[in-house]
Formats: C-alpha cells, structure tokens, sequence
C-alpha cells in the first residue's frame, strides 16, 4: 500500500478530493450555523442583530451562482414565514436593472468568499439607494463584511472545493434563522409553530448524517446515469432552488448539460427533451404540493423519461413510479432542501468522477469571481 504523506493529503482529512471532504462536513457544520442561536424556550432565534424586522417593507436578495439559490430559498422561507415581500435575481441583473429601493428595504446579501464582484456592486447599488444592507458570509472579514451595516456569518469553516457545498447548506441554514426571526418579530409566526421549526432544525445535523450512509446507492445510480448527454431537474416550491443547486453542481463539475425547472413549468417546454436518453431527477419530498409533484412524475414516465426521485423515507408509493429512488429522512417540508440537497451533490461528485474529471479544480471555473 502507498501511504500519501502530504501536506495535501492531510488537509483533505482521508478523502479523495477536498470537495468530498466538504460534503462530509455538512452534519459539523449545521450545528455550527444553528448550534448557539436557536432558544426553543421562546420559539425564537438569537442572531445578534441590531435590524429590527418590523421596520423592513421589502427584502431584495443579492448573490450569485449557489449563493443566489440559497437567496432563492431565503425568499420562499422569508414570504411563508414572516409574509414580506422579497426579491430575488442574480446579482449581475440586480446591479444593472435600476432597482426600485427606499429605506424600508432590507438588501440581503448573501456570499461564501465575501468577495465576488457582482455582489459588492449590488449591495452597493442598494445602499446608495438608501436600503439597510445585510451580509450573510462565509469568509471573516472579507470585503462584504466590510460594506454592509450587519453581518450574519454562516460559519461553515474554510472551503476549498470550487464547487460549493458546505457553504451552501449553512447558508440555507442561515435563511432558515434569518425567516423565523423576522416571522417571530413581525408577529405572522406563533411561538409554537416556531418552536416546531426549531426543534425539526436541531434535528438537521443528525439528519444529513443519515443522508450521506447513501452513498453506495447515489453512486450506483450515478453509475447507471453518467453517460448521458443531458439532465433535467424538477422542483417545486422550495425544492425549486434544490433543483437549480443540483443542476449546477452536475454541470460544474461533471460538464454534462443540466438544467432545472420548477416542476409546473415542465409542460411549457421541457417536456420536448423527454426520451428514453434524459434522466430526469425530481425533488418529490412530501409536502404540500407532493400530488402535483407526482403527477409530473407520471407525465415523464408516460413519455420514456428514466426518474430519480429525491423522496421522504417510506414513501413507498413513489417506488413504483421512479426507476430510482433516493430517500431522505423526513423533515418539516420548509426544511426539506436541507436534507435534499445533498444526494445531489453525491450524485454531481460520483459522476465527475466516473467521468475522470478534476472534480476539485473543475475547467474554467474559479472558486470566487472578483473582476466582473
Ligand atoms: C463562483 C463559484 C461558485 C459560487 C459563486 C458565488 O462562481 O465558483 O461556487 O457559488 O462564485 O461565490 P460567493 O463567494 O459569492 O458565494
């Protein structure tokens, strides 16, 4: 046996590649992000803020690549929970598209390296607007921190793979925080019903372990799959931004074309690229909007499309539908990208690396983007 003694070798912790390494890491790093601040007591959260909710009319979220589909979670979370309004693009529309700020809007701006170009320029477009201007931020005092009028870190530790994953779930983590204290302060969400959310939140870290002993399964799947030219990815809800995720870490790191769609959209288009070739991957965890997620099941099935369904343990019902089923634990159903997400970044680094790909340093790609 060749024992590898480097330096490398040892930060990558036993694991092949750092990007793996990082995916392991979720369960340590949700407790991290939620581990002081959530107070069940009061059904309430601790972030140390000085913004008060209350004064807040509208939300404009500023981000780019993962962090804006963690801004796209943040919306869906901030609207059910707290009911303001919110905004979302991407950062390079954000700067460029004159948006509509006063003082009542909160411009959240949401970064792993605290550095990306487009996302300096939008938060800085918000507040010579007159917004107030949040940062949620991997990256100790990087240059965001230094812009916005607060900072929620989402302490995920350092991360080197350039596709994200770590930072992304603690920053779905972060929104999870970010709703309940403003849904909590703005007086749309009853104490109770806040400590059920943070009592299904503790549960997280415990949870996403459970998810990664899936491993042997996502890579089987993955051998099946990887051979194909394209995917698709279908979600709804909050599973639309799982579904957004998990097309881009495919497509980042494996170079197979990936595009994701909310799932009612399907027949407006996509539904044309279903043959017996695309393997369409379907975020179906139960929840409220469940039926008509599996009604778009049946209508791929119906026209040759091989599924993966992303399902909530014993749900057997959806085994006879899907070719493939991955299972994660159930959740609260707001929480459920949490757990989601992550068979998707198994499957994006299992077919990478099948395919012989640099699944670390993918081609083209930098980890931050500091010049536009
Ligand atoms: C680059 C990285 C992505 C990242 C995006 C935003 O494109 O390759 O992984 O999501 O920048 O980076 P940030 O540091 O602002 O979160």
């Amino acid at each position: 046996v060749e024992v590898d003694w480097s330096l490398e070798a040892a930060e990558k912790g036993g694991f092949p590649h750092y990007m793996l390494k990082e995916i392991y890491e979720q369960p340590w790093v949700l407790e991290n992000t939620l581990g002081g601040r959530l107070r069940e007591e009061e059904g309430d959260v601790d972030l140390g803020l000085a913004l008060d909710p209350r004064e807040v009319e509208r939300v404009h979220m500023v981000a780019c690549g993962t962090a804006a589909y963690a801004g796209l979670y943040g919306k869906y979370l901030l609207e059910a929970l707290a009911r303001v309004p919110v905004e979302w693009d991407v950062a390079s529309e954000y700067r460029y598209r004159d948006p509509v700020v006063d003082g009542k809007t909160l411009a959240i701006a949401i970064s792993q390296s605290g550095e990306t170009i487009d996302t300096l320029e939008g938060i800085r477009e918000a507040k010579g607007k007159g917004a107030r201007t949040l940062g949620v931020v991997n990256a100790k005092g990087s240059s965001l921190t230094r812009e916005v009028d607060e900072v929620l870190y989402i302490h995920a530790g350092p991360e080197i793979g350039v596709a994200s994953t770590k930072a992304y779930l603690a920053m779905l983590a972060a929104m999870a925080l970010l709703a309940v204290r403003f849904g909590r302060a703005r007086g749309t969400l009853s104490r109770e019903a806040a400590q059920g959310l943070l009592r299904e939140m503790r549960k997280l870290p415990r949870l996403v372990e459970e998810v990664l002993e899936q491993r042997p399964l996502v890579a089987h799947i993955a051998e099946k799959y990887h051979q194909a030219q394209d995917f698709l990815f279908l979600g709804r809800h909050v599973q639309t931004p799982t579904a957004y995720e998990g097309a881009l870490k495919l497509k980042e790191i494996s170079y197979i074309h990936a595009e994701a769609y909310p799932a009612g959209e399907m027949k407006h288009g996509p539904i044309a690229l279903i043959d017996e070739h695309l393997p369409v991957v379907v975020l179906a965890t139960r929840g409220p909007l469940y039926e008509k997620t599996l009604s778009n099941i049946q209508e791929v099935r119906a026209r040759g499309g091989k599924v993966i369904a992303i399902a909530t343990q014993g749900d057997e019902e959806i085994a006879k539908l899907a070719q493939d089923v991955l299972y994660v634990p159930e959740v609260h159903p707001l929480l459920a990208p949490i757990v989601s997400v992550v068979p998707l970044q198994l499957l994006a680094y299992e077919v990478a690396v099948l395919l012989g790909r640099d699944v670390d340093q993918p081609r083209n790609l930098a980890k931050s983007v500091t010049v536009e």
